[in-house]
Parts: C-alpha cells; sequence; structure tokens
C-alpha cells in the first residue's frame, strides 16, 4: 500500500470516531431557564386550571437547549425517586407549582426531568440535582422574575404596558443580557405568559437568549403587552 492509502485509511478512520463520538453525544449549547405568570397560563389553556392562581411567575421548566438545531429531549425513561425529592417538597410546590392540576404536582415535576432535565449532563447530575439546582437559581441567585419586576417598581396589575419595560428591568438584574418572552392573545389581550433566563452550558454566566419568536409566530409579543 502507498502513502496515499495510507492517508485515505487513516482520514477514513479518523472521520469514522469522530462520527461516532457526535452522534452518542447529546449536545447543548445553552440553558433556558423559564418562568411562566400564573394567571396567563390558566387564561392561555385550553381548559380552565381548576385552582386558583397566584400573580406570580413560577418555574416552568430548565431546558438545556441548541442554538442550532433540535434540543435534546428525553434523556432517562426514569422517573424521579419521589423519595429522594421529600425535603424540599414543600419548597418545589411554591416555585414551581402545577398550575393547570395543583393535585398533580408530581406528574410536573416528573415530566420536565425526563424530557428536559435529564438531557443536562454535566452540570445536571441526576433528578434530585435538577430540582436542587432550579431551587438555587430561583430562590438564592434571585432569578425569581416576580421579584425582579417588582424591585423595579412592575406590579403585576393587569394592565397594558411597554414591552420594553419589562426587559429593562429584567436585563438590569441578568448582566444585561436579553431575556426571551412569549405572549399570548386571550380575548383580544395580549397576555406576558412566560418569561426566560438564559443561562451558559455550566450555568455559571448569563447569556443573551437566541430565537425570539418570528414575526407571524402566535407567541410574538408586541410592543405593549397586559402584566
Ligand atoms: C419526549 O417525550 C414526550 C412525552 O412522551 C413527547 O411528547 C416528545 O415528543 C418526546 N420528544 C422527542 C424529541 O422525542
Ligand atoms: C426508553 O425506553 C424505550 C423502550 O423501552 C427504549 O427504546 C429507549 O431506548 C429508552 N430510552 C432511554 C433514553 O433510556
Ligand atoms: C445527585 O448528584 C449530586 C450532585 O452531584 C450528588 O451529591 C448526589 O449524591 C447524587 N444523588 C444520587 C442519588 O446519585
Ligand atoms: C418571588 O417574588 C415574589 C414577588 O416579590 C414574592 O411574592 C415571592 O414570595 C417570591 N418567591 C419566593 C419563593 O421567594
Amino acid at each position: 500500500m502507498g502513502i496515499t492509502g495510507m492517508i485515505y485509511i487513516v482520514t477514513m478512520v479518523f472521520s469514522l470516531i469522530v462520527l461516532i463520538l457526535s452522534s452518542s453525544t447529546v449536545g447543548y449549547d445553552y440553558f433556558q431557564f423559564t418562568q411562566q405568570y400564573q394567571p396567563a397560563v390558566c387564561r392561555s389553556n385550553p381548559t380552565p386550571c381548576k385552582d386558583p392562581t397566584d400573580k406570580l411567575f413560577t418555574v416552568h421548566g430548565l431546558w438545556p437547549s441548541n442554538l442550532n438545531g433540535p434540543h435534546p429531549e428525553n434523556c432517562t425513561n426514569a422517573t424521579v425517586n419521589s423519595h429522594r425529592i421529600k425535603n424540599i417538597q414543600a419548597q418545589l410546590k411554591i416555585i414551581w407549582p402545577n398550575v393547570l392540576d395543583r393535585t398533580n404536582h408530581l406528574g410536573f415535576w416528573n415530566k420536565q426531568w425526563i424530557k428536559h432535565g435529564s438531557c443536562g449532563n454535566p452540570p445536571i447530575m441526576n433528578d434530585t440535582h435538577y430540582f436542587q439546582t432550579v431551587i438555587n437559581m430561583y430562590i438564592t441567585q434571585k432569578q425569581n422574575v416576580s421579584e425582579i419586576l417588582s424591585k423595579a417598581k412592575i406590579e403585576p396589575l393587569g394592565i397594558q404596558r411597554p414591552l420594553v419595560d419589562i426587559e429593562k428591568a429584567i436585563r438590569n438584574s441578568i448582566n444585561k443580557k436579553k431575556p426571551k418572552f412569549k405572549c399570548q392573545n386571550n380575548g383580544g389581550v395580549t397576555e406576558l405568559v412566560e418569561i426566560s433566563l438564559c443561562s451558559d452550558r455550566s450555568l455559571t454566566q448569563f447569556r443573551d437568549c437566541p430565537h425570539p419568536f418570528p414575526p407571524g409566530s402566535p407567541f410574538l409579543c408586541p410592543a405593549d403587552i397586559q402584566y
């Protein structure tokens, strides 16, 4: 075999290794920490919520996400070990309630863990660690969006207001980075439903959220929204 043949074989083997490695790695580039405004979630839902809502942004989920291509999902089949989260359940009920059905918080946490949390390794090591990480972000690291807005004198009054005011308040508390907003038209009024804060893939610093909802999307926020 000549030198050309050798180079060819080495190149092919190397390409194969790269291909195998890249296809077996569940990749993601950043995390979205998404919080939902309870009254707007209930008004956006086809079936009404069973229980009254609080005027609060509470956790929807922490989602490993990609800049290009689909986000990773369903990296485990193993449901949450409810015994292991016993001592944090009281806190989770407050920051991460199942707004649509408050008799089934665990069902919501399970869904978020299986669909999203399980794909965030590292830095998310297991189910318990997923929930603990979110508690730390919401409470200790003060990423509670209701609190961020309240400190900027933006209270949930159910009135029309410029989205830029909300964006400015959020940016000022996340190192000037760009959040992502989701709105929905409920009975002729466009309400702010969700706010996502984005962090790098190791959850150590904020980054701009990519992929705002495009023009034409039902979730695009107009210049004035209700909150
Ligand atoms: C992950 O599982 C959920 C629930 O079973 C399903 O709706 C979703 O399509 C799945 N996602 C992928 C990428 O397979
Ligand atoms: C989940 O279970 C299905 C069916 O048993 C299996 O095909 C799939 O590989 C499992 N996925 C993971 C991530 O374990
Ligand atoms: C989950 O991960 C955390 C953080 O790495 C670790 O301290 C804990 O022991 C793990 N729990 C289980 C049950 O593996
Ligand atoms: C989040 O912030 C709101 C508004 O300041 C506050 O009412 C709520 O208690 C906070 N939640 C937690 C768990 O600290």
